[in-house]
């Protein structure tokens, strides 16, 4: 009988595609996936840190998981990686004694060395070092991927983590990519999501000998690739945003119509508090220049309100803001202090949760009015949807993604995977509905 596991993945989707990959190089070790926690050998956990709210639903979990263990007489591994274990490091076997291996984001190779060494005794890695995007993966769906181009990240934004979670920026050479991209293709991937924390900063970190690249280059040489119908990446930083990168979505067919570009704040004053790098007009500006080349495009973007600070005319202008460029969707979050983060220093200028609760009221009435507004320009057209399996809320239907990165629920008859001509009827701040074109289709 061969040993089993179970991995429970919190965050963003860099942590997606790190589980993944986990499981790859668990199975190479010769695990297999058990269904529920409760039976496996080896439960493991992909943390994040981003708020405090993740931490504290984690720590919720791993005692359920202790649980487990004790009924099982300990005879049972527990291993956390992640962003939260970076960030605790050590600490975390004094905290949670039951925890026998922990693991940073650059660590996860280091799993494998544990599983197979003599002492499974507390042990952690924290080095960075290693790209997951090396490691086998075991894809949740056949024809999409998840494709890692760089770890880590430069930029200094004082409300966040992930610097100190994942290190400096290290990105993969160019060369590498496309072979692995390439790869992913002749096994039926045909939708790729580039991963970073900044992509479009892509290719000035590639370790020498490999030559220094750019995003927009890599974006080329995939588009480039034959059956590869799909690329997406998340996310651009609004500083690095250049027209090349914008010409790319314009020129290029597999390139999709959706970008998303984290706002953050409306105020020129928060945005330079927070170290974003760009004032309320740059947005502005580089929304304008996306816009002018690519006029369907859909925009979605993250805000926090709520930061150390924040006046009532500071949030005003988020709202303008919002007002103004109309996104297609939004991530809305509440300022949470974060150790060792710049911003968290800023105590006397907290602010207090009812009145950053009752600003994000606000927002999302905002975002969720001109997501609607903007999703009616989708009705009464025929859209390319890629199947991803039935409707969530009516299994009669079918679920998909078109290209602006809409879910689109309709009726029809189609595989998962295949991409379909949907004509759309109905539309909402977050999903579209509508009806498989079968004209459309016998025509395609
Ligand atoms: N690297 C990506 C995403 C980082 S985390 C980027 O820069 O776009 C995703 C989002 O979480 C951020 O865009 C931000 O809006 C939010 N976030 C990060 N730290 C936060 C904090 N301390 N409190 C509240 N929201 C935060
Ligand atoms: Fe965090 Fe800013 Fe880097 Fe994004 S760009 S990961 S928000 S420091
Ligand atoms: Fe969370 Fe780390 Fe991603 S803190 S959002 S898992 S980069």
């Amino acid at each position: 009988m061969s040993k089993t596991f179970h991995v429970t993945t919190f965050g963003c989707q860099m942590n997606e595609h790190d589980s993944e990959r986990m499981k790859g190089m668990l199975g190479s070790l010769g695990y297999t996936e058990a269904s529920e926690q409760r039976d496996a050998d080896l439960i493991l956990f992909n943390t994040c840190s981003i708020r405090e709210k993740a931490d504290s639903r984690f720590i919720s979990y791993l005692q359920l998981a202790a649980s487990y263990k004790r009924a099982r007489h300990g005879d049972v591994i527990i291993g956390v990686g992640g962003c939260w274990a970076q960030s605790v490091k050590d600490e975390v076997f004094r905290q949670f004694p039951y925890v026998d291996v922990a693991f940073g984001p650059g660590q996860v190779h280091k799993l494998a060395e544990f599983l197979t060494s003599d002492s499974l005794t507390a042990q952690g890695f924290f080095e960075f070092e290693g790209f997951t995007g090396h490691l086998p993966a075991a894809r949740e769906r056949d024809f999409q991927g998840w494709v890692q181009i760089s770890a880590g990240c430069n930029m200094k934004c004082s409300y966040c983590i992930v610097p100190s979670t994942r290190g400096r920026q290290v990105d993969r050479p160019l060369d590498e990519l496309v072979a692995e991209v390439r790869e992913m293709v002749a096994g039926g991937v045909t939708e790729i999501t580039l991963l970073g924390q900044n992509v479009n900063a892509y290719g000035r970190a590639i370790a020498p000998p490999a030559p220094r690249s750019s995003f927009a280059a890599l974006l080329h040489e995939l588009d480039a690739i034959d059956g590869l119908k799909r690329i997406r990446y998340t996310s651009p930083h609004p500083q690095d945003m250049k027209e090349d990168v914008v010409l790319a979505h314009a020129t290029l067919d597999s390139v999709m119509p959706h970008m998303h570009l984290p706002l953050q704040s409306g105020s020129s004053r928060i945005l330079k508090a927070m170290r974003r790098t760009y004032s309320r007009e740059r947005f502005l500006d580089r929304v304008a220049l996306i816009r002018e080349h690519n006029p369907d495009i859909a925009l979605t973007t993250d805000i926090i309100v709520g930061f150390p600070g924040e006046t009532e005319a500071d949030f005003e202008e988020t709202l303008e803001v919002c007002e103004e460029v109309g996104f297609d969707g939004a991530f809305t979050f509440i300022y949470s202090p974060r150790r060792e983060t710049e911003a968290a220093e800023f105590v006397d200028a907290f602010i207090d949760h009812e009145v950053a609760v009752a600003r994000m009221d606000r927002l999302v009435e905002v975002v969720q009015r001109r997501a609607n507004e903007r999703a009616q320009r989708f009705v009464g057209r025929t859209l390319d949807v890629l199947v991803e399996g039935p409707s969530r809320t009516d299994p009669s239907r079918l679920r998909g993604r078109s290209g602006h990165g809409k879910t689109v629920n309709f009726t029809g008859l189609a595989e998962a995977g295949e991409i379909v001509p949907v004509e759309i009827v109905r539309a909402t701040s977050q999903t579209l509905a509508g009806e498989m074109s079968l004209l459309a289709r016998a025509l395609v």
